[in-house]
């Protein structure tokens, strides 16, 4: 079948797309965006595959994206090549007439997961009743969109790598303490960057609903959501080690969803923008190991010649998730919508999304 038979006769199921050669793929997806022109936007996050970024109008961070996202105007479809809170966030942000599209809804991510909203509202009784009115409680933006609405009617806001250290200086200016949802590590490694001592952090077990002091009982300023980033806490300590005894001379960048340990030991952390954006900047003969999804590494490398650049584990798996966005989907997602039958809309409840805009859009007030 042509590209333009299959745009005459509709698509077909998904396992078909997944037996389409390469080129045909590459073919037909280009075919489908001349076919629906500025009708459409393909978003991509950085973690995604080269040959799905190859396909993407923009790529960015989950801010970034967020941005870009919430300006579109003329755009009526977005595709959204990431995982499934960011395809929620562009949603909020966009109007009831635009329909944001996640090509797969397996697209997930396992952090998000891991803070449930009743889990959420379990422990905001729990410490509530323990620290008063003096919490404030703020979530990452890779938390479900109910999460953002119950941070959003709280007086909280949203945070992301990029604009964490500003958020927490903000809702610390606000509040004598934040609860952090849900990566107890980026929680920490910011907190850490804003002068606050591990002793002042203490982590809040869902299953158990309890806190917990590993630094020692002190009146804490951050309270810890325990979840965490499955990918980045491979990247243990011992890899920096490992590193800077087989290459000396190497620059550590690591993404700040990695633990303490290994934050302290590196030589720099930031968002995904923030590791390209150091990249990019670095002269000709500069050594990185780098702590982040493997697409992105592999991406750079290949971009930086001109450097020597390896992933700091690599031994660790890719990020599973979005790693499920593949040119198949892609595609079967753009053919539907020419034939009138869109698949995977995203569509968050109007309940839940005036809250979590309300999360959002205090961060991106003061980022
Ligand atoms: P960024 O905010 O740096 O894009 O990271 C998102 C993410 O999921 C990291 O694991
Ligand atoms: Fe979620 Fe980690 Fe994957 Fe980022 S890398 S999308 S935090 S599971």
């Amino acid at each position: 079948m042509s590209a333009t038979d299959s745009l005459a006769t509709g698509p077909t199921s998904l396992t078909e797309y997944r037996a389409l050669p390469s080129e045909e793929l590459d073919l037909r997806i280009r075919r489908a965006k001349a076919a629906l022109g500025k009708d459409l936007v393909i978003l991509g996050h950085h973690y995604q595959r080269d040959d799905v970024i190859a396909h993407s109008d923009y790529r960015g961070d989950s801010l970034q994206l967020a941005r870009i996202a919430a300006n579109l105007r003329e755009a009526k479809y977005i595709v959204f090549c990431g995982v499934h809170f960011m395809a929620e966030t562009a949603d909020i942000l966009t109007s009831d007439d635009q329909m944001v599209i996640l090509p797969d809804m397996n697209a997930g991510c396992s952090m998000a997961d891991m803070a449930d909203e009743q889990e959420v509202e379990e422990c905001w009784e729990i410490i509530t009743e323990r620290f008063g009115e003096s919490i404030i409680p703020v979530t990452y933006v890779n938390s479900a969109a109910a999460i953002k609405a119950f941070v959003g009617s709280r007086g909280g806001l949203t945070i992301t790598s990029s604009n964490a250290a500003r958020v927490f200086a903000h809702a610390l200016e606000a509040k004598e303490r934040i609860l952090f949802l849900p990566d107890q590590h980026l929680g920490r490694n910011t907190g850490a960057a804003c002068g606050i001592p591990l002793s002042r952090m203490c982590v809040y077990d869902p299953k158990e609903m309890l806190l917990e002091y590993p630094h020692g009982e002190a009146d804490p300023r951050v309270i810890l959501w325990k979840g965490h980033c499955s990918v980045h806490t491979k990247f243990e300590p011992r890899h920096v080690r490992q590193a800077r005894e087989a290459y000396p001379g190497i620059r550590v960048l690591v993404h700040p969803e990695c633990t303490y340990e290994t934050v302290q030991l590196a030589d720099e952390n930031g968002s995904t923008d923030y590791i390209i954006r150091a990249v990019q900047n670095a002269p000709a003969g500069t050594k990185w190991a780098i702590g982040t999804e493997h697409n992105l590494v592999n991406r750079l490398a290949q971009e930086h010649p001109e450097q020597f650049i390896v992933s700091l584990n690599e031994m660790i798996c890719p990020c599973l998730t979005m790693n499920r966005i593949d040119r198949p989907h892609l595609l079967w997602s753009l053919e539907n919508i020419i034939a009138g039958t869109p698949q995977n809309q995203i569509r968050v409840s109007p309940n839940i999304a005036g809250a979590a805009k309300v999360a959002i859009e205090r961060m991106l007030n003061i980022s």
